[in-house]
């Protein structure tokens, strides 16, 4: 079990834990504790190996997440507007996106500045039809600086990213859908079913060789690395796990497999 704390509630149902971020007051604005206490349960997460995967999504009705917590920057310098940003990447986005567990984004209402950006860290964003999304910084004289100047150009193209970043416009979800940038639209009833209908499956899938795609897709996004020369090593890696033994053995002795995370 991941323990709760003041605004984020955990809740584990069969290897899935699912994490509400709680700040209805505040559409789940993300302040300083919020973004500790996400930290502290995806780490505490990470090494219990009974969870298969992660759902994100944002406490009542009506936001996932609104964005950064504008109260609580609207004083900062320069100094402390980079440490800001420098702190959210390492704590949360790119945290997540590096994560070893799939981690998927249930978008339940307003996603903006912050809140997209936390559900483009994710590896997938299932989305309801009453969501708008956007990245709205230019209108308070800022940028995005939680990733989103990058990662929305990785997931929905420059043009549409450049259009969306500078005009700060807000688009819905069938929107997002069309340009990539939701998996799936559904009612707000259906949501978190939507997103259980994808975790089932991953769950039946090898931990071993799903922490592994992740790294290996996200290599191809690092200009450090050659993602394919990536994928070569971790192909081959892939052969001395139990996980692999287990797979192949299932599938030649016509059985499903029951695969350890090993
Ligand atoms: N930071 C801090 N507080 C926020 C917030 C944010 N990003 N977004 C919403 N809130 C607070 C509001 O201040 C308000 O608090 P209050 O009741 O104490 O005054 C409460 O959440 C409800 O928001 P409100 O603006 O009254 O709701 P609305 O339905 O009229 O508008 C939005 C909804 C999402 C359009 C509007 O809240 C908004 O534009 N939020 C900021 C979005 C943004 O610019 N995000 C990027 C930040 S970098």
């Amino acid at each position: 079990m991941v323990a709760t704390s003041e605004y984020i509630v955990c809740d584990l149902k069969n290897g899935v834990l699912v994490i509400t971020i709680n700040r209805p007051d505040k559409l789940n604005a993300l302040n300083k504790q919020t973004i500790e206490e996400l930290h502290e349960a995806l780490v505490e997460a990470e090494n219990q190996h009974e969870i298969r995967s992660i759902i994100i999504t944002g406490a009542g009705q009506k936001a996932f997440v609104a964005g950064a917590d504008i109260a609580e920057f609207s004083n900062f310098s320069v100094a402390e507007g980079k440490q800001m940003s420098s702190i959210g990447h390492f704590k949360i986005f790119n945290f997540i996106e590096n994560y070893s567990k799939p981690i998927i984004a249930a978008v339940n209402g307003f996603a903006l500045g912050g809140g997209l950006e936390l559900a483009m860290a994710c590896h997938l964003r299932v989305v309801s039809d009453n969501a708008k999304m956007g990245l709205p910084e230019v209108s308070l004289g800022l940028i995005p600086g939680y990733g989103g100047t990058q990662r929305l150009a990785q997931l929905l193209g420059k043009g549409k990213a450049f259009e969306m970043i500078v005009t700060a416009d807000m688009i819905t979800a069938q929107d997002a859908y069309k340009w990539g940038l939701a998996n799936y639209v559904t009612t707000q009833e259906e949501l978190l079913n939507k997103c259980f209908e994808i975790t089932n499956k991953i769950s039946t899938k090898s931990p071993t060789a799903i922490k592994t795609a992740i790294k290996v897709i996200n290599a191809g996004y690092n200009n450090n690395l050659n993602g394919y020369e990536v994928e070569i090593e971790e192909f081959g890696k892939a052969f001395g796990t139990k996980d692999f033994k287990e797979g192949v053995g299932a599938f030649l002795e016509k059985r499903k497999a029951n695969f350890k995370g090993e």
